[in-house]
């Protein structure tokens, strides 16, 4: 029979076998999966997992921080590293989605091989691929992948020469979560929602600057926390905001405002396949915009999704 403690026994007996002595090196992104696949590779053979978590720059409000604090509560040898620049610079001028998405994926490939160089005798490369990822990744160059190309460390180049050490692989999500729950990762980070790999930069629609990315962090972190406050969260499979590329007049005092609109996007779903709209209350939905608007300088309109997957995607680019 399969339970989480089971599988943690044998999974970890596995890597023990499988890493013999050698290093792992692992890119971390504050998912369930990575944390998951790590924490038990870090019960399998302690700090000869090394992690890397890279700011790209357009992850959520205090991620950065906040996730790097959980790895080290969780014991994990992780190095975070502020790369923030490097890929502000290179998105300037870039307003294709496509052009947007393949900037980062490039960087984060340079970034994380640069960081490997940095340690000696890495022979595995861990993954926290999923069960879902592989048989998605059979149909690789199916149709699907022209619609959209899905961003992870898949691409790394074959220079490398590493092997895999996918932990995760047999397990579908909820069995993702168990298991972390069963290694005591705490139950925010295991329950989150999933976030693309390119983050912020397709949900601020034409050119990503550091400007957009704060005013954007800002409204979705008030959206996020209203969420979880009103005990929202864990109703809707994903929820954010997207920064419009159109400016609105409004009036605040006496003054007329010309300013950026944000729209709300929050969908129910079971794997992100087709989604429906989540039919947040109107109260709820009139509170977050009061507060956008009140908190957030530089916005001054919110409009709310009522799309659904097919035919609209979840993401807006
Ligand atoms: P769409 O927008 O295709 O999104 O309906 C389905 C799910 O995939 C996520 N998504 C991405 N994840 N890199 C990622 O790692 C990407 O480029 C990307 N595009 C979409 C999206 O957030 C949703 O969970």
């Amino acid at each position: 029979d399969w339970t989480p403690a089971s599988f943690v026994t044998e999974t970890v007996a596995h890597l023990k076998q499988q890493i013999g002595d050698h290093q792992v090196i692992m890119a971390l992104s504050g998912g369930v999966d990575s944390t998951v696949a790590a924490t038990l590779i870090h019960k399998a053979i302690g700090d000869r997992l090394h992690g890397i978590f890279v700011d790209n720059g357009v992850l959520r409000k205090d991620e950065f921080e906040k996730v790097l604090h959980t790895y080290r509560q969780l014991g994990l040898n992780v190095k975070g590293v502020d790369a923030k620049g490097l890929f502000y610079g290179e998105l300037k001028g870039k307003t294709d989605p496509e052009a947007k998405r393949k900037v980062i994926g490039k960087l984060f490939i340079d970034v994380f091989q640069e960081e490997s160089q940095q340690i000696a005798g890495v022979k595995f490369l861990g993954q926290g691929t999923i069960y879902p990822d592989v048989i998605e990744s059979v149909s690789v160059h199916g149709p699907s992948q022209t619609i959209k190309s899905h961003h992870n460390v898949g691409g790394l180049p074959d220079t490398m020469h590493l092997e895999l050490v996918e932990p995760l692989r047999f397990l579908f999500k909820d069995e993702v979560r168990k298991v972390g729950l069963e290694l005591g990762i705490p139950a925010d980070m295991i329950n989150r929602h999933p976030f693309p790999g390119p983050g912020l930069a397709i949900r601020i629609l034409g050119e990503v600057t550091e400007e957009k990315v704060q005013l954007l962090q800002a409204a979705d972190d008030i959206y996020i926390q209203e969420l979880k406050k009103h005990n929202l969260y864990s109703t809707v499979w994903q929820a954010g905001t997207i920064l419009l590329p159109v400016k609105s007049v409004g009036v605040m005092g006496d003054e007329r405002t010309y300013e950026y609109t944000v729209a709300l996007r929050a969908v129910t779903s079971v794997d992100g396949m087709t989604a429906d709209w989540a039919h947040l209350p109107y109260e709820f939905l009139a509170h977050i915009s009061n507060e956008i608007i009140n908190n957030v300088r530089g916005i001054n309109r919110v409009v709310y999704d009522i799309s659904s997957k097919p035919p609209a995607t979840i993401e807006w680019e």
